[in-house]
């Protein structure tokens, strides 16, 4: 690609080149985009500072020099780093709304999204007041409960100082700081005797196997935000003990575990699961509420 910039005369035929160049180079897909093309667009309106529902149009835009060689250089960065295209643009979207991103936190997407969009009906008795994000990153599920959620007040909580550094540039980028909170803790252990409507989490869940099969282009993303031991469930196993005691009567627990979730029935045959079903795709989320949670603690508590 360093080589010949000058062959991209139009925006169309620079995002053209660029998803040719990636599906040769053979990436992976799997931080916001799925495709080769789209990956290439998102590069392409990033380097020309254009929103993404610019008019098709704009593809027989003609490129200066300047643009073709920036274009060229994130192309190249794309491949040869196996870099995710949210890292080399800053910004990733969730829920619908733009967050900033970089190499201190995953780049977001959960299919917890969906719940979030539909203000998690039908599946809690009441409109949650008080809301934990727990291992926030980003900030992105906390945050979007947030907006979505008006009446809402939001706690984001990571072990990691620098996301929550990350979260805090994304809760003033929206203006939150009076609604959402972000606390540095392990698991509650900063979280004292607050009690929450929702717990909604994206652990670490990746289990050894998964770890080390996964595309370079996860290395890049913090460790301590994917992987959680042998079954990957080391992180879920603690949750699932200390939740009850941080839910409300009616409170519910909702929590995503991915290829985990085998592991999860396995382990835990009597606790009742509820599976939610996503219409984008995704799987491995679970839903408990607090009573279940209380039911079933002797059960959780052996593990
Ligand atoms: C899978 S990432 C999810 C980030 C974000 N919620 C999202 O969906 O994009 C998991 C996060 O959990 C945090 N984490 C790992 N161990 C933790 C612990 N013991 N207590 C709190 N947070 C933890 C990591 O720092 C990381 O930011």
């Amino acid at each position: 690609m360093k080589k010949r910039p000058a062959q991209m005369g139009t925006v169309g035929e620079a995002i053209r080149l660029g998803a040719q160049y990636f599906d040769e180079a053979g990436l992976y897909f799997g931080h916001g985009t799925d495709n080769a093309w789209d990956e290439s667009l998102s590069l392409v309106l990033y380097a020309l500072s254009l929103p993404w529902d610019v008019d098709a149009s704009v593809q027989q835009r003609e490129l200066s020099e300047a643009e073709q060689t920036c274009i060229a250089s994130l192309f190249d960065r794309r491949v040869e780093e196996r870099l995710p295209a949210a890292y080399l643009t800053g910004e990733a979207w969730f829920a619908g709304i733009p967050f900033h991103v970089d190499q201190r936190v995953l780049v977001p997407r959960s299919p917890i999204a969906e719940l979030i969009e539909s203000e998690f009906v039908p599946w809690l008795a009441a409109e949650p007041v008080h809301i934990l994000d727990l291992c926030t990153g980003s900030g992105c599920i906390g945050i979007a409960c947030a907006l979505y959620l008006p009446q809402s007040r939001v706690t984001l909580s990571d072990i990691s100082a620098a996301a929550l550094a990350v979260a805090r540039q994304n809760i003033d980028r929206y203006d939150l700081a009076d609604r959402v909170t972000a606390v540095e803790s392990d698991l509650f252990a900063e979280l004292q005797q607050q009690r929450f409507d929702l717990i909604v989490a994206n652990p670490p869940y990746v289990d050894q196997e998964d770890l080390a099969d996964m595309p370079a282009e996860y290395h890049h993303e913090p460790e301590i935000g994917l992987a959680s031991g042998l079954d990957g469930l080391d992180f879920t196993r603690r949750l699932l003990v200390e939740a009850a005691d941080h839910l409300t009567e009616q409170g519910v627990l909702i929590v995503e575990v991915g290829n985990s979730w085998v592991a999860l029935e396995d382990a835990y045959p009597e606790v009742p699961f509820l599976w939610l079903e996503f219409a984008r795709g995704g799987h491995g989320v679970f839903l408990l509420t607090a009573q279940q949670l209380r039911d079933c603690c002797a059960t959780l508590a052996a593990g």
